[in-house]
């Protein structure tokens, strides 16, 4: 890829922090500034990674005509609106999950990515996990077969975090269960009916309107003879963490494992096997290899998503680097932005079916294509 370097930007500091040092090791990046309003903790941080650009406004950031790319970690509802400015200044964008809240967000994104030409990518973990990874290496293999049902699922129990979290309806943080049904059979969510259960408080029901401690839906993939189901619960409802992907095919299934620590299964016909499931490190360049493995701070000062999410999967360094060298490379991201914003419309949309008691929700179509590139 040569030694192009770009100028990352990266907003939001509390499990954006995790990024700093991937970008200052890629060997096509400079960590140029880092942005989050509080002046005090952005000098902490900034003196922790020796990084010197700083800025506690990001309208003042996306001005700044050295910057190339940003990648935005600042809480959900200022995913979208940061999201768009920063294209719309002409900068190349990463955003966490989900890229929006609603589905005229999403429709502002692809308009705002397609009217600037630049790259936008949901910096979605789930699909470039180890586990991910080595399901795909199944797939591409043909040990499989035709693929028949996916399912994914992500229960979390959200108290104690920062106060937008709370409430929030299930699916409107779906992105982790969905995603890798769709990447993996290179699919967009055509339309949904999902069903609310349970109920939470009432003074977390009341913060967004939502009532229900699950929703679990079912989506259709369009133009393919494909279901997958998807189960979200936030609150109340009592489990260990879980983000998991099933995939069932003809000749090999894959079931993630239910509790941490513990092995994943294959079956191979009838007869199930524990795998041992390997590391992609070696797919990136060798001065990011380490963060598959190795959290920014690790021990007692990590941030709580990577220890909950058992690390991510190792998935951050191949997020940094599909990024990067899709911006050097001039190509579309993997996801891109229209892959994007249907893996978050899928949850919006499955949100709104379980607030009208399951009916079908049809998704909006943002892209002509029906099969995308991975
Ligand atoms: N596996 C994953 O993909 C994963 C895991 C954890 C968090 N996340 C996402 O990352 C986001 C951030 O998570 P967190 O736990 O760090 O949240 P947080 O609320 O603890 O931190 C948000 C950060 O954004 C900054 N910020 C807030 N408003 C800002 C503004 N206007 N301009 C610039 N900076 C601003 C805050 O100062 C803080 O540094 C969440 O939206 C979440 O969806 C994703």
């Amino acid at each position: 890829m040569g030694e192009e370097k770009i100028n990352v930007a990266i907003v939001g500091l509390g499990f954006g922090k995790e990024f700093i040092p991937i970008y200052q090791l890629h060997p096509n990046t400079n960590m140029y500034a880092i942005c989050q309003r509080t002046k005090e903790r952005l000098d902490e941080v900034g003196g922790q990674f020796g990084v010197a650009g700083r800025y506690t406004s990001f309208e003042d950031l996306i001005r700044d005509p050295r910057v190339d790319a940003v990648h935005i970690n600042s809480p959900i509802h200022l995913h979208a609106p940061q999201s768009i400015a920063a294209l719309r200044a002409g900068k190349h964008v990463a955003c966490t999950v989900p890229a929006a809240t609603s589905v005229d967000e999403c429709r502002e994104i692809v308009q705002a990515a397609e009217e600037s030409g630049r790259n936008y990518m949901m910096m979605e973990t789930a699909i470039y996990t180890r586990e991910f990874l080595y399901i795909r290496e199944l797939r591409e293999s043909g040990r499989l077969g035709r693929i028949q049902f996916l399912r994914g699922c992500h229960q979390q129990e959200m108290a104690g975090w920062p106060g937008y979290w709370e409430g929030l309806p299930p699916m409107h943080y779906a992105t982790h269960a969905v995603s890798p049904c769709l990447a993996l059979v290179k699919g967009e969510a055509d339309f949904v009916s999902c069903f609310g259960s349970g109920r939470i408080a009432d003074h977390l029901a009341a913060r967004y309107g939502s009532p229900f401690a699950v929703e679990s839906a079912l989506f259709k993939v369009r133009g393919q003879n494909l279901s997958f189901e998807v189960t979200r619960s936030l609150f109340e409802t009592a489990r260990q963490y879980v983000e998991s992907f099933d995939v069932y095919g003809e000749r090999t299934s894959f079931e993630w494992s239910r509790i941490e620590g513990e092995d994943p299964v294959i079956h191979i016909g009838e007869k199930p096997e524990r795998v041992k499931v390997p590391d992609y490190a070696r797919l990136l360049p060798a001065p990011i290899r380490r963060f598959t493995t190795k959290g920014v701070y690790d021990g007692e000062h990590a941030h709580l998503s990577f220890i909950q999410g058992g690390g991510h999967g190792g998935s951050h360094p191949h997020l940094v680097h599909e990024f990067v060298t899709s911006i050097i490379e001039k190509r579309p991201s993997f996801p891109d932005v229209y892959q994007s914003v249907n893996w978050t419309c899928a949850g919006i949309c499955a949100h709104e079916s379980a607030m009208q008691g399951g009916q079908i929700v049809k998704l909006p179509a943002f892209s002509s294509g029906v099969i995308l590139s991975s």
